[in-house]
């Protein structure tokens, strides 16, 4: 039986989620989203597409919980952005308060989906769903890493000019400013760019990895970036019904790893049929663990924040 993927929020990050999942026939789609109209249009506009870029999954486009049950995966992009002089507690509190209740919708009509969020401030959204869903820790998760990892990978690429293809790296921490790339798990084709690369040069793509969300947001001027989020959250999908095990950073619950608790952190995890089936755990140099534990705090301080708050 064909898989089903319910994608919260018609926006851009959901427009690119439903398309990409939908080109790689990954199973039915339907995107959902409060604004009558627009998940109805994108979905027909998508399924027209079908023959052309060949696909067999039926796209739906609804204002109604009632279409999404029964969801397989489920990933949340709902939101609004942070606007100008808007505060990040107030961001919190409104995207907290709609990610609850599209969590709590999703789980009137789905028993036992696995849930990738990608609303923002992703490490607090995430805890949110897990706290409303209580689903068990594996099937909720966030994305984050996939995307920061890529944009170092692509720096990487740019800078040695050499082929992506065969570049990989890991990217720690939380989603934000204080978020922990790994140069010594950054590798074109299994050499580490430490020994590639001057370290001036690394703290420059480091630098760069870290504001890549602002660098997209300064050059667009209005919105976010949505491409690259899209395509990292439908690898994160495909890993998981292709029953991949494909060892990604990705959000997850910790629980003593890495010395933190209760708190949704980027680490590597391997991704599968049962969602996150593992959190692999790394040896971190001195300074390495100062970096994470620094961003580890900031999450378990938003997330306290979150809590207060809901
Ligand atoms: N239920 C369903 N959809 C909602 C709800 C809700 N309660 N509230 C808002 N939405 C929808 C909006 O109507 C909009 O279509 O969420 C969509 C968000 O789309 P965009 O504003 O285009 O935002 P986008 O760029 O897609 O980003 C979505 O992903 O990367 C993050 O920071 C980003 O939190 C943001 C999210």
């Amino acid at each position: 039986m064909r898989k089903k993927i319910t994608v919260v929020g018609a926006g851009q990050v959901g427009t690119t989620v439903a398309q990409l999942t939908a080109y790689k026939n990954l199973g039915n789609v339907v995107l959902i989203d409060i604004v009558e109209g627009v998940p109805q249009g994108k979905a027909l506009d998508l399924q027209e597409s079908g023959c052309l870029q060949v696909f067999d999954g039926i796209v739906t486009g609804t204002n109604d919980y009632k279409d999404t049950a029964n969801s397989d995966i489920v990933v949340i992009t709902a939101g609004v952005p942070r606007k100008p002089g808007q505060s990040r507690t107030d961001l919190l509190a409104i995207n907290g308060k709609i990610v609850k209740s599209v969590t709590e919708e999703i789980m009137k009509y789905s028993s036992n989906p696995i849930i990738i969020v990608v609303s923002n401030p992703l490490d607090a959204m995430v805890h949110v769903v897990k706290k409303v869903s209580g689903l068990p820790k594996n099937r909720v998760m966030g994305m984050a890493g996939v995307l920061d990892a890529a944009r170092f990978r692509t720096f990487i690429s740019l800078e040695l000019q050499c082929s992506m293809v065969d570049i990989d790296a890991m990217v720690l921490g939380g989603h934000g400013d204080s978020m922990v790339p790994m140069p010594r798990y950054a590798t074109v084709s299994g050499i580490s760019i430490t020994d590639l690369m001057s370290k001036e040069q690394i703290e420059r793509l480091v630098d760069r990895t870290r504001n890549g969300g602002a660098e997209i947001v300064g050059l667009l001027k209005k919105g976010s970036a949505f491409l690259a989020p899209g395509a990292s959250a439908v690898k994160m999908v495909e890993a998981i019904l292709r029953d991949k095990k494909q060892i990604l950073p990705c959000t997850a619950l910790l629980e003593g790893e890495y010395g933190w608790s209760d708190i949704y952190f980027g680490v590597p995890v391997k991704l599968g049929h049962n969602g996150i089936e593992a959190i692999i755990q790394l040896q971190l140099t001195d300074e390495e663990k100062t970096a994470v534990d620094a961003s580890a705090k900031e999450v378990k301080e938003m997330i306290e924040e979150i809590d207060k708050i809901l």
